[in-house]
C-alpha cells in the first residue's frame, strides 16, 4: 500500500550537496527528464533515481535532503504530481515523459502519463520551457533561457531576483496571450507559476550567501540547462519554500483565466479560478481532476487513491489553511 509520506530529515542546515555522493553524470539511454529544473537536476546527480522514474517518498527524501525544501512544501508539490501524473498501483511517478517503468497503467482515462502530461501540474507560461501549443512543452528552450537572461540584465543587474522574477513572470503571460491561441491560465497552473518564479531563488542560490539572494547566469544555466549543482553547491541553510512569492505576485497584479475561442489576445479572465484569494479551489480543483481520471476504481488503486489524496490534504490544510476535506473515494 502507499506508504505515508516522510517527515523531514533530523538536519536541516548547509550542507555540500554536490559531494563526493553525488556525483553528476550525463544521461544515459532511456534515462527520463521532464520541465522541472529542481527534479532533474536531483535525478542527475542521483538524489532521485537517475532514470528518473520515483516514488512519492523517493522525491519528499530527495527535494529535503538535495536542495532543503521544508517538509510541508515537499509533500504538497509531490503528492500533487504524484496524484495528477503518477501511477497509484506502483507507486511510480515519471518525472518527464511517459514510460514502460512506472507500471501497466490503471484503465483509460488515467494514464500516468509523468510530470510532461499537458494541463495537469505542467502548463502555460513557463519560464524556461515553451507552451504545449508550440510542441515541447519539457525542454529546455534556449530562446527563453535567453529572455530569462535579457530580464536579469534589466532588472536584476545581471542576476536572477525576485524582482526579475515578477517581471519575467508577468511578460511570460503576455507573450503566450499574444502567440498561443490556447493558453490556459487557472486553477493549478495561475497558482504554480507564481512559485516557481522564486524558486530559483530560493533553491538554486548557494546556501553560503545569506544576504541578497540572486542567482548568476552561469549557475542559472547550470540547473536549468544542464541539470547539474555548480562546482561546490550547498543547498539553503535552512528549510525554505515560495518565499518571496508575494513580491512577485504583487509586482503586476493578473487574474487567472485563458483565451477564449481559441483566438490570441483574447484574455478572459475565469471567476470561478483558484486564486490567491481562494486557495482552496486548488483543491477542490486537483480533487475533481483525480475523479476525473479515476471515475469509479477498485481494489488496492481505490486504497491508494484514498491514502494518496489523505496524505495530500494534510499538507494542503497546513499550507493553504482550512480547506474542507473531500473524500470522493469514501474513507479506509
Ligand atoms: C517547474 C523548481 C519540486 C514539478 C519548475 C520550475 C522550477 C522548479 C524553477 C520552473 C521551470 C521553468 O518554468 O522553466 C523546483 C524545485 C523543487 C521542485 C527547486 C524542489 C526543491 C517539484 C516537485 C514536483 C515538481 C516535487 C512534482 C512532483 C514541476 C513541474 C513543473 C515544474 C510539473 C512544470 C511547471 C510548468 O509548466 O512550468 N520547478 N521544483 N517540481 N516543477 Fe518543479
Amino acid at each position: 500500500d502507499a506508504p505515508p509520506p516522510p517527515g523531514p530529515p533530523s538536519f536541516t542546515g548547509l550542507k555540500l550537496v554536490n559531494d563526493r555522493d553525488h556525483p553528476w553524470k550525463p544521461l544515459r539511454k532511456g534515462d527520463v527528464r521532464g520541465p522541472c529544473p529542481g527534479l532533474n537536476t536531483l535525478a542527475s546527480h542521483g538524489y532521485l533515481p537517475r532514470d528518473g522514474v520515483a516514488t512519492p517518498t523517493q522525491i519528499v527524501n530527495a527535494i529535503q535532503e538535495g536542495l532543503n525544501m521544508e517538509n510541508t512544501a515537499a509533500i504538497l508539490a509531490t503528492y500533487l504530481g504524484h496524484l495528477l501524473n503518477g501511477n497509484q498501483v506502483t507507486d511510480l511517478l515519471s518525472i518527464g515523459g511517459k514510460t514502460p517503468k512506472t507500471g501497466p497503467p490503471p484503465p483509460a482515462p488515467a494514464h500516468a502519463g509523468g510530470l510532461n502530461v499537458h494541463g495537469t501540474f505542467e502548463g502555460d507560461a513557463g519560464l524556461t520551457r515553451a507552451d504545449e501549443f508550440f510542441g515541447d512543452n519539457h525542454s529546455f528552450n534556449q530562446t527563453l533561457f535567453d529572455k530569462l537572461v535579457d530580464f536579469s540584465n534589466r532588472y536584476g543587474g545581471g542576476f536572477y531576483n525576485y524582482t526579475v522574477a515578477g517581471e519575467l513572470r508577468y511578460s511570460r503571460i503576455q507573450d503566450s496571450i499574444a502567440t498561443n491561441p490556447q493558453f490556459s491560465f487557472k486553477n493549478v497552473r495561475y497558482i504554480t507559476a507564481y512559485g516557481e518564479t522564486v524558486f530559483p531563488v530560493n533553491f538554486f542560490v548557494d546556501g553560503r550567501v545569506t544576504t541578497d539572494r540572486k542567482l548568476s547566469m552561469e549557475d542559472a544555466a547550470s540547473f536549468f540547462r544542464d541539470m547539474r549543482f555548480p562546482p561546490d553547491f550547498h543547498r539553503s541553510d535552512h528549510p525554505v519554500s515560495n518565499q518571496g512569492v508575494d513580491q512577485v505576485i504583487a509586482a503586476h497584479s493578473w487574474l487567472p483565466g485563458g483565451n477564449a475561442d481559441g483566438k490570441v489576445n483574447n484574455y478572459v479572465v475565469d471567476p470561478t479560478s483558484a486564486d490567491f484569494e481562494h486557495r482552496c479551489r486548488l483543491y477542490d480543483r486537483v480533487v475533481e481532476g483525480v475523479v476525473g481520471l479515476y471515475p469509479s476504481p477498485t481494489g488496492i488503486l481505490k486504497r491508494n487513491l484514498i491514502k494518496n489524496l489523505q496524505y495530500w490534504y494534510t499538507a494542503v490544510n497546513v499550507s493553504l489553511g482550512g480547506c474542507t476535506q473531500l473524500f470522493p473515494f469514501g474513507q479506509l
